[in-house]
């Protein structure tokens, strides 16, 4: 067995603010058949504490940048979760990162810094007797882990792969903050974890870890670019032989369609229309579950939604984020063929899923983003920005594709409302050929979306990170 500990700001079910939480939810069950031990570690946020309340205490520190910590064990569904308890840290009420007024927390680098200490404490102590070979580092939250393990002096013993989400978050720091976070002086570099004069705790885990991935072959070749890269494509390019894109998978067991054929879809789509208040209609029913934030490119669906309602389509949108998106959206409901829902809930979300006909997914950048896997799934034809992820997962029905009867969704480039508007246009012309529509709808549901070729590519990684 491998032991890898997986260092995480979040996991379903606990607490999720984006497709992060689905993924390190679903790694160890999916590591687990392949010979890899996975555990979670994970803040103790007010919510996650609550729902661990009996766990006991295995580990604990009179001093955790700044107060008192305990390691508890507690359970991710048949596996061991190790939930960080730092009340000075994590006992308060908001968002994992964002306090009432969806500003960042104050000490977030302090926070996170003091997940990445937990780490390599529990690397190089052990916890209940069980030692972890490899650390596997998702987004900045856990990135100072390679620098606290030179300075433990485990580095050696201990593998690293550091998986990027994201690029656009970095886990900035002023410069000044070295000591308060326990930083040695020698690794303030370009080399180390200096970027600009300033600390980033992203920036030291892509210098430092053994081995990075990002979760699709596209975003990893994007990365590379300035145009993507956001000021790592440097970092990045000099780190090119040890970077590598594993495309995410979506857990089938709480993402499978409930039902196995198209047909399946109508009884889903009434009652989706029903709960949004949307009237029957001949056009197709088009989705959007999302984070509203200008990554996701919604101003280019508000752009081009008169024109794709005047069609004869219909719109429900679920999101929340930015608020001048949310208000955007919340006047387009006047629209009696659009229907929009502020906020977050996943029991519509599931809904959606199963009662859309396409979803529509313009991000101007996509590391992966699992909402297009899960109308694969359901048969809801995706309609998708060329990017990232969304690049890698679905078929666009050009006419070759179509010609060979394999297309899956709908493809634009570039990313923009003009673009966009040829996409969501052809279509239409595939819902006016049933024939064709219901063939895509089959191909979607065929794909192979689980999470068993990227386990495998992962259970390989950890293996070639463990030392003797
Ligand atoms: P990102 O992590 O960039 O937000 P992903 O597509 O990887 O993008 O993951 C987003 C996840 O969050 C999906 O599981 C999606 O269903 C979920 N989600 C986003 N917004 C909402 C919402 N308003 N209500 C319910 N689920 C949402
Ligand atoms: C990030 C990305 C998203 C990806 C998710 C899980 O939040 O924005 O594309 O699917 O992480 O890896």
């Amino acid at each position: 067995m491998t032991q890898v500990l997986s260092v995480t700001s979040e996991c379903v079910p606990l607490v999720k603010t984006g497709g992060l939480a689905d993924v390190a939810g679903a790694l160890p069950d999916a590591l687990a058949p392949l010979g890899a031990d996975l555990r979670t570690l994970l803040p103790g946020y007010r919510a996650v504490m609550a729902a661990c309340g009996t766990a006991p205490a295995v580990l604990h520190w009179p001093d955790l940048m700044g107060g008192p910590a305990r390691v508890l064990h507690a359970a991710l569904g048949a596996r061991a979760l190790y939930v960080l308890d730092a009340p000075h840290l994590f006992d308060r009420a908001g968002s994992p990162y964002l306090d009432a007024d969806g500003r960042d927390w104050p000490d977030n680098p302090r926070r996170f810094a003091a997940l990445s200490l937990a780490a390599v404490r529990i690397a190089a102590t052990g916890i209940e007797g069980w030692v972890p070979q490899v650390l596997h580092l998702h987004d900045w939250q856990a990135g100072l882990v390679p620098v606290y393990l030179a300075e433990a002096g485990i580095a050696g013993r201990v593998g690293t792969l550091m998986t990027v989400h994201n690029i656009a978050f970095q886990g900035l720091a002023p410069a000044a903050s070295r000591g308060e976070l326990g930083l040695p002086e020698s690794g303030f570099t370009p080399e180390g974890y200096e970027y600009f004069g300033q600390i980033s705790a992203l920036k030291a885990g892509l210098a430092l870890s053994d081995a990075i991935t990002t979760v699709s072959p596209t975003y990893a070749a994007e990365l590379m670019t300035p145009e993507f890269g956001m000021g790592l494509d440097g970092v990045l390019r000099h780190r090119q032989a040890h970077l590598s894109g594993v495309l995410n998978g979506i857990d089938t067991g709480v993402w499978g369609a409930p039902y196995k054929t198209p047909q399946g879809k109508r009884r889903h789509k009434a009652a989706l229309r029903a709960q949004l208040g949307l009237p029957d209609g001949d056009g197709p029913l088009c989705v959007v579950v999302s984070r509203m934030s200008a990554q996701k490119g919604l101003d280019l669906l508000l752009a081009v939604a008169p024109a794709l309602l005047g069609q004869g389509a219909q719109l429900a949108v679920l999101g929340s984020g930015d608020a001048d998106l949310e208000k955007r959206f919340g006047d387009l409901a006047a629209h009696p063929g659009a229907a929009v829902r502020i906020g977050y809930d996943e029991a519509l979300s599931h809904l959606m899923m199963a009662g859309g006909d396409a979803i529509l997914v313009p991000s101007r950048f996509e590391p992966c983003g699992l909402t297009q896997l899960y109308g694969l799934a359901h048969g809801t034809l995706p309609v998708v920005a060329r990017t990232g992820g969304l690049a890698d997962t679905v078929i666009d029905a050009n006419p070759a594709a179509q010609a060979m009867g394999v297309a899956t969704g709908f493809q634009f480039a570039p990313v923009t409302a003009e673009a966009l508007a040829v996409a969501l246009s052809r279509m239409m012309q595939v819902w006016q050929a049933p024939d064709q529509w219901r063939r895509m709808q089959r191909n979607a549901m065929r794909q192979l979306v689980g999470w068993a070729v990227a386990a495998a590519e992962y259970a390989r990684l950890y293996q070639g990170l463990v030392r003797n």
